[in-house]
């Protein structure tokens, strides 16, 4: 089992491009030698190219899109391709945040077309996923875990598979300040990977990377990190401080 750990920073609509510089300067100042932990940043993408070439000459550093089109090119005004996301020299995207899916209407047949496109192009999926709060009180939380997961991923490349990167994200706790216990993350994530081995297979059950999100903080990273299955955190607010990421990045 070699799986990453990695650390994610959503900054969704938030910074201007000079908060973000400060920010990325300091998050690499304040961070200590973690070589083990993989950061990635998700800056708003008018920052993304900016962002990146801060990053050129670090370690363990990377940067990634918070959305993408479905589509490659063309005539869709206000749209951004994953060529152009790879052209910056980002290497993730985030597929299926619950923001896009509750603000945006992302279906499962779109979010599977940006997956098909960020594998065009050879960068890495973040795919996120989560119930919502009703879900969860009316004990349906498994299964409609289940089926986003069956939706959206059982159609791809089992070798494909393998280097995705998974993150539960339960709606009720994105934003609210109330987190998953350590108890419910685990749960969770050892529920993901059994139905990853069913769809796929063991190895890549046990080799895929799933994170938390959803209100982890400087605070509660320790424990949610401390669990079997879960590899590391998306991170919102706390991501936009940097000594609490830096403390976050530690965590491990
Ligand atoms: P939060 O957001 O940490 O602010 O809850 C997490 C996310 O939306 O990825």
């Amino acid at each position: 089992m070699n799986r990453q750990k990695i650390v994610a920073g959503n900054w969704k609509m938030n910074t201007s491009l000079k908060e973000a510089g400060a920010l990325v300067e300091g998050i690499i100042t304040g961070s200590k030698n973690k070589n083990a932990v993989k950061k990635i940043f998700f800056p708003p993408f008018t920052f993304l190219k900016a962002v990146t070439d801060e990053l050129i000459n670090t370690d363990h550093f990377f940067t990634g899109a918070q959305n993408c089109s479905e589509h490659e090119k063309g005539a869709y005004t206000g749209e951004i391709s994953v060529g152009m996301i790879k052209s910056v020299g980002a290497k993730y995207v985030l597929v299926g945040h619950s923001e896009r899916r509750i603000y945006f209407n992302e279906t499962s047949a779109q979010l599977k077309n940006k997956i098909e496109q960020v594998l065009k192009n050879e960068l890495t999926p973040i795919f996120c996923f989560g119930e919502k709060l009703e879900e969860r009180k009316s004990g349906k939380h498994f299964e409609t875990v289940k089926t986003q997961l069956n939706e959206v991923l059982k159609d791809f490349d089992k070798n494909k598979i393998a280097n995705f990167i998974l993150a539960y994200e339960p709606v009720w706790a994105i934003g609210t300040g109330e987190t998953a216990t350590p108890h419910q993350a685990q749960e969770m994530h050892a529920f993901v990977r059994k139905c990853i081995g069913e769809m796929f297979d063991e190895t890549i059950a046990s080799q895929i990377c799933i994170l938390y999100g959803g209100s982890c903080n400087a605070q509660n990273a320790k424990e949610l990190f401390a669990c079997a299955d879960v590899d590391g955190g998306l991170i919102g607010g706390a991501s936009l401080k940097a000594d609490d990421f830096c403390k976050i990045v530690e965590s491990f």
